[in-house]
C-alpha cells in the first residue's frame, strides 16, 4: 500500500516539475497553455489524493487512483510527444485530461526509486527547438534511442544485482558493476543535459552563480575558455562538466571520459556538455569545436542557477 502511494506522489511531483520547466523554456500559445494548466491541476490533485490515502491504509480508492494516474501519465507523454513533434494542432484529438479545482500545495520531497524503475525523462522542448545550433535529427536519435538505452541498461544492471544479492551469487559482479556505472552515469548526465539547454538560452549566468564563477575562475570569459577547451580536448567520447564541491565550497570544471572515467566524486554536476560524437556528428561531422562554440547559444543558465542553489545547501567538513 505504502509503495503504491509513494509511486503516486512521485508521478505527481514528476509531472509538476516538467510543467514548471516547460513554462520556463517556451512561449506557449493559449491553446497549449490551457492543456498545460489542466495537466498541472490533475497532477496536483493526484498528489493530494495520494497523500490522503497514505494515512488511510484500508481505502479501496487506491486501485482506482492508480489506474487513473497511469492514464494521466500516458496522456501527458502523448502531449509531450506532440509538442516535441511540433504538432500542437493534434493535441485536442488525442489528449483529454480531467480538470480538477485549482488549489496549490507544496511539492513533496522526492521518494527513493526501487531497483529497475528508472524512466526516460521527456525532452522539455521540441526536437527542432535548438536549431540551428543543435539539429532535430541529432536530438531525436540522441534522446529517443541513445538515452533510452542507458535507462534500459541501467534498470537491467540494477535488477541483475538485486538478483545476485538474493541468490548470493556474485560471479558476474565486475560485469554488472561496470554496466551500473556506465549506464547510471550516462542516464544521470543526459538527464541534466536536456534541461541545461533551451531555445531561449545563451548569454551569461546571473546572481550567486555569476558571483561564484567570478570568484573562482576570475571572470566569466576565463571560465568559458577553460570549459570550451575541456570540451574540445576530452580524449574520445565524454563530457565537460561544471561541478560544485560541497567540501571545498567552490566550483570546478571537470572532463569525463566515456560517462564515468576521470570523474571527481564528492562533487555535484551543475552543467554538463555532451561531446560524444552522437551529439554533433550529423550536423558538424568531426568538427567538435564548432559544435562546442554553437552550444553556448543554447545554455540554459536559469536551470544551472537552480541546481547551484540546491547544491550549495550541502555542507561537509572541508579537507
Ligand atoms: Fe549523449
Amino acid at each position: 500500500m505504502e509503495e503504491q502511494t509513494k509511486q503516486l506522489l512521485d508521478w505527481s511531483q514528476w509531472g509538476r516539475q516538467w510543467i514548471e520547466r516547460m513554462r520556463d523554456q517556451k512561449k506557449w500559445n493559449r491553446e497549449l497553455e490551457h492543456h498545460l494548466h489542466k495537466f498541472e491541476e490533475t497532477f496536483i490533485q493526484l498528489g493530494r489524493k495520494a497523500a490522503r490515502l497514505n494515512a488511510d491504509t484500508q481505502s479501496e480508492e487506491l486501485p482506482v487512483l492508480l489506474a487513473r494516474a497511469e492514464e494521466v501519465q500516458e496522456q501527458f507523454h502523448r502531449f509531450l510527444r506532440l509538442v516535441q513533434l511540433n504538432e500542437p494542432e493534434k493535441v485536442d484529438a488525442v489528449v483529454t485530461p480531467v480538470s480538477y479545482p485549482s488549489q496549490r500545495e507544496p511539492v513533496p520531497v522526492a521518494r527513493p526509486l526501487s531497483a529497475g524503475r528508472h524512466t526516460l525523462p521527456p525532452l522539455p522542448y521540441s526536437y527542432d527547438a535548438l536549431e540551428p545550433h543543435i539539429d532535430a535529427e541529432t536530438m531525436r536519435i540522441h534522446h529517443d534511442k541513445l538515452h533510452k538505452k542507458y535507462v534500459d541498461d541501467l534498470n537491467t544492471a540494477e535488477l541483475k544485482l538485486a538478483e545476485a544479492r538474493a541468490n548470493g551469487n556474485f560471479d558476474l559482479i565486475r560485469h554488472w558493476e561496470r554496466e551500473l556505472a556506465f549506464n547510471g552515469a550516462g542516464h544521470y548526465l543526459h538527464t541534466i543535459f536536456w534541461p541545461s539547454m533551451s531555445p531561449n538560452g545563451g548569454g551569461e549566468p546571473s546572481g550567486d552563480l555569476a558571483e561564484a564563477i567570478r570568484r573562482y575562475f576570475g571572470s566569466y570569459s576565463s571560465f568559458q575558455a577553460q570549459f570550451t577547451q575541456a570540451a574540445n580536448k576530452v580524449e574520445g567520447p565524454g563530457w565537460a562538466i561544471l561541478v560544485w564541491s560541497p567540501r571545498a565550497q567552490h566550483l570546478e570544471i571537470l572532463m569525463a571520459e566515456k560517462h564515468q572515467n576521470l570523474s571527481q566524486w564528492d562533487t555535484v554536476p551543475l552543467l554538463a556538455l555532451d561531446v560524444w560524437e552522437h551529439s554533433y556528428f550529423l550536423h558538424y561531422q568531426n568538427e567538435r569545436d564548432r559544435y562546442v562554440n554553437a552550444w553556448w547559444n543554447v545554455v540554459n543558465w536559469r536551470y544551472v542557477e537552480e541546481r547551484f542553489a540546491q547544491a550549495r545547501k550541502l555542507r561537509w567538513q572541508p579537507y
